[in-house]
């Protein structure tokens, strides 16, 4: 920043008041910092992160261009791609009139059964904080800040905002603070938002060690931190450990009148407030708003063309191909006259997980249809079948609102829900505000009219006409925060004013779903209103945040009623005379979400039962699957399973992904982040996740992942770092730029690779590190990942990739001596392109002739 605007800023700094500086140290909305207009200081505004940018409302917001999940960009291992996005990115979130991203989430994997697994990059630390450094570098060249979460250690969503977790210090430091160690140093990001967990009985947003002795104290981060929503527990605590803002606004724990007191009394707690208020002015200048006092611009949609072709190609250099039995993939569409496509995915849009990473996409793509128009472009002859298969569904589904089937009033008006704001609980007289939601997933808990204060009474009415394609057994569905009524052509169907239970909907605090099951008519149009109080059921949980802010919610279902075992029969039939069947399964925003861990590893619904039936028919089956983290394939091993294509989730491309690469227009070059156990029970954290009364212990230390899998010879599904092309390529003898590491030096691999088809494609060379006998007590892995280089190579192409790996690298954390410590002794460096012991080609020793430390 130049030296002008950060004298003004210390000028204006010393022209606040003690009040005006600590009505900076919250936001003024949910998604706003404080302006003060008097002195020249704008708001400035974020957004959700980390899949595209939402803007400011949580549900029926503004179109956005849909980015893949983090967990596929960590299977691209390719940092600069993550670069392209963020630049992408940040005019996204300028299109939002956003300063800042809420992203990227980097925090490393320890179960496969984390519900925001998705949204993050690996179970690797080296690898997600590369991979964020990419995100954040990316984000930042175009002025936009990127806010790199969750600090620390937020590995579980079940009691996410109160759990207290066990580390010892050498895991914290070793695994879990290493993707935000290295991104400070490689991205830089220009603000943190710290976790809602507790570590070792402190909340992160107080906490001394992680942020002011580490953060602030050994890394000398001097950008902002922010807690996140709601998870800022403490006043002066927080202020002094370093947490900057308190979001969302108004402040909860920061009212400014104690604040004062506090301040008046602690000349400590004056100069804190000072240095926070000053971080938050310079990110007001960092990201070009110092002094712009125009007003905030509405929000639009960019729906750019080349953000959608990039998304496309980082789908495809995401994707794994784990298993291609006589190379049944690429499909050659002149040899086949029947492709059958089917299962839950076939047809669906399934962009990402759930909860604060969704956003209304500018368009969605999905794998049966993009293939049909790809297959009639190459050849017009081919049949796709599709079949159902079987359903995956959760809860009720949303009401087809897009479809047509839910108008505000009956058969020829506008498309949606009608939702009218009311004083009083009884929702009648003259609504205080109104408007037209395009969904029956009304998460309100930042749309209330402000005229509306969230301690007086209030409610809503939601209401339109629905129909229904064809006659038929139907499930209504409700779920909504506090207490409400749905009525179906004027008579009660569903009574929800006193539920009890609460379920995982709209972030874990709307009710169990109650679902009815009745006859409905093609061609008749049920007039439908759920009448939502602001009243929380008294016998329900409570949600204190919630409450205080006077959150409401509600989620309709409409859909017919199904049965899977006749689907799966309907489907075996079908496909028969296939020559391939296309079996499109996993997960979706319901079963993986932010706000609730996966209770177990399975594919959910018979999707297993479906595979294996399919199997029994055809011998040529092609399973994709599309899940943020690992799911059990007990078919994997099946012979008649000839391909097995790992899709996660693509954003808005992940129908043309998929398609690409069943047809071989992309060549998929991702490699697994993360370990496919054989079983969830395999994993280390499987007895310690996700705890017991509300704590949880890190028993397994640092054998997370691949860590453990190798050191303890357990047997896995897919390994880390693995993947397959369509391209293969030859890896020459690796070589080492020097055999002696002393402080303050690198070495370099060298290795050639090799593209040894007629397919151009992309390996990824990954280079591991076994280290010597350990003098440290606590257990250590056997090797792990230190360095990575993706290469792409045309046809016959041969390329030399160079890892270079830093002395800090090969730093340990000693909890004897309280530093980081490289010990002396021989290191053995192993080049290769998956993580499997066998496969991996010596390049080399590096020698440390004498132990080095720092802190
Ligand atoms: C999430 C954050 C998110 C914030 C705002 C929280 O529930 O944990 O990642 O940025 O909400 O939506």
């Amino acid at each position: 920043m130049d030296a002008t605007t950060l004298k003004e800023i210390e000028e204006t700094l010393a022209q606040l008041t003690l009040e005006e500086k600590i009505s900076l140290l919250a936001g003024k909305d949910f998604w706003r910092t404080v302006p003060l207009p008097e002195k020249q200081i704008p708001s400035i505004k974020v957004s959700d992160g980390p899949s595209g940018a939402r803007g400011d409302t949580f549900s029926g917001g503004q179109k956005a261009a849909f980015f893949p999940s983090g967990i596929l960009m960590g299977a691209t291992f390719n940092p600069e791609l993550a670069y392209e996005t963020g630049e992408l990115l940040s005019e996204e979130v300028r299109a939002k009139s956003a300063s800042v991203l809420l992203a990227p989430t980097a925090c490393c994997h320890r179960s496969p059964l984390g519900g925001r697994n998705f949204e993050s990059y690996s179970e690797d630390p080296l690898l997600s904080g590369k991979m964020a450094s990419g995100y954040i570098r990316g984000v930042q060249s175009r002025g936009i800040a990127a806010t790199m979460k969750h600090f620390v250690a937020n590995e579980q969503e079940t009691w996410r905002l109160y759990v207290d977790e066990t580390i010892d210090e050498t895991t914290l430091r070793e695994i879990y603070l290493k993707p935000f160690e290295i991104a400070m140093r490689e991205g830089q990001p220009w603000a943190i938002m710290t976790a809602y967990n507790i570590i070792n009985g402190v909340h992160c947003d107080s906490h001394p060690l992680t942020l002011k002795q580490v953060l602030r104290g050994e890394w000398n981060y001097e950008g902002l931190v922010m807690s996140d929503w709601f998870g800022c527990n403490s006043m002066v605590e927080s202020l002094l450990a370093g947490l900057d803002l308190e979001m969302p606004g108004p402040a909860r724990k920061r009212p400014i009148k104690e604040f004062v007191e506090a301040a008046e009394k602690d000349e400590s707690v004056r100069k804190a407030i000072d240095d926070s208020a000053r971080r938050i002015l310079t990110l007001i200048a960092k990201v070009g708003k110092w002094k712009d006092m125009t007003p905030e611009a509405p929000e639009y949609s960019r729906n750019d063309p080349e953000t959608g072709k990039l998304i496309r190609r980082a789908g495809g250099e995401g994707t794994v191909l784990l298993k291609n039995e006589g190379k049944t993939l690429p499909l050659q569409p002149g040899s086949l006259k029947k492709v059958a496509f089917i299962g839950p995915n076939a047809k669906a849009t399934v962009a990402g997980g759930g909860g604060s990473a969704n956003l209304e996409p500018n368009y969605l793509t999905q794998p049966y249809e993009t293939f049909v128009t790809a297959i009639k472009e190459i050849n017009g002859d081919i049949e796709v079948p599709w079949v159902q298969g079987c359903i995956i569904d959760r809860w009720v589904p949303n009401i087809d609102v897009e479809g047509g089937f839910c108008r505000v009033g009956g058969p020829d008006s506008e498309a949606g829900l009608f939702l009218e704001w009311f004083r009083g609980y009884e929702a009648t007289g003259e609504p205080v505000a109104t408007t037209v939601f395009k969904t029956s997933n009304a998460f309100l808990w930042d749309s209330r009219p402000t005229s509306i204060s969230p301690s007086e009474e209030f409610s809503v009415r939601f209401s339109g006409q629905i129909s229904v394609p064809e006659d038929g057994k139907y499930n209504i569905s409700l779920s909504t925060i506090t207490a409400s009524k749905l009525y179906l052509n004027g008579e009660l169907l569903i009574d929800n004013w006193d539920f009890k239970e609460r379920g995982n909907l709209m972030m874990n605090v709307g009710s169990e779903e109650v679902v009815k099951t009745i006859e409905l008519k093609k061609g008749e149009w049920y007039p439908i209103l759920v009448h939502n109080s602001s009243i929380w059921p008294k016998d329900s949980p409570r949600d204190p945040p919630m409450e205080e802010i006077g959150a409401l919610g509600i989620r309709l279902g409409v859909a017919p009623v199904y049965d899977n075992a006749v689907l799966i029969a309907e489907a075996a039939d079908a496909v028969k005379d296939a020559d391939a069947v296309v079996i499109v399964v996993g997960l979706n925003n319901e079963w993986e979400s932010e706000s609730y861990d996966r209770s177990d590893t399975k594919l959910p619904n018979n999707q297993d039962d479906l595979i294996e039936e399919i199997a029994k028919v055809n011998q040529n089956v092609i399973v994709v699957n599309q899940s943020g983290a690992p799911v059990d394939m007990p078919w994997a091993e099946n012979s008649n399973v000839k391909a097995i294509v790992q899709a996660w989730y693509a954003g808005q491309e992940a129908g043309h992904v998929i398609a690409d690469v069943l047809l071989g227009k992309q060549n998929p070059s991702g490699k697994l982040p993360l370990t496919f156990p054989i079983k969830v029970q395999d994993n280390p954290s499987y007895l310690y996740f996700p705890g017991r009364d509300q704590k949880v212990e890190y028993t397994e230390k640092l054998m997370v992942g691949y860590r453990y899998y190798d050191t303890e010879n357990v047997q896995t599904r897919f390994p880390f770092g693995y993947g397959l092309s369509y391209s293969t390529f030859s890896i020459g003898e690796p070589s080492l730029s020097t055999a002696e590491l002393t402080e303050g030096q690198t070495f370099t691999a060298n290795v050639d690779v090799s593209n040894t088809s007629n397919v151009a494609g992309a390996e990824v060379v990954q280079l591991y590190v076994k280290r010597p006998a350990s003098t440290s007590s606590i257990k250590r892995p056997v090797k792990e990942l230190k360095g990575f280089k993706k290469v792409h190579l045309g046809t016959g192409e041969t390329a030399t990739a160079n890892i270079t790996v830093d002395d800090k690298s090969l730093g340990i954390w000693s909890t004897e001596a309280g530093k980081w410590v490289v010990e002396a002794g021989d290191y053995e460096v192993l080049i290769g392109t998956s993580s499997v012991q066998d496969e991996l080609k010596p390049a080399g020793k590096i020698t440390v002739k004498a132990a080095w430390s720092w802190i």
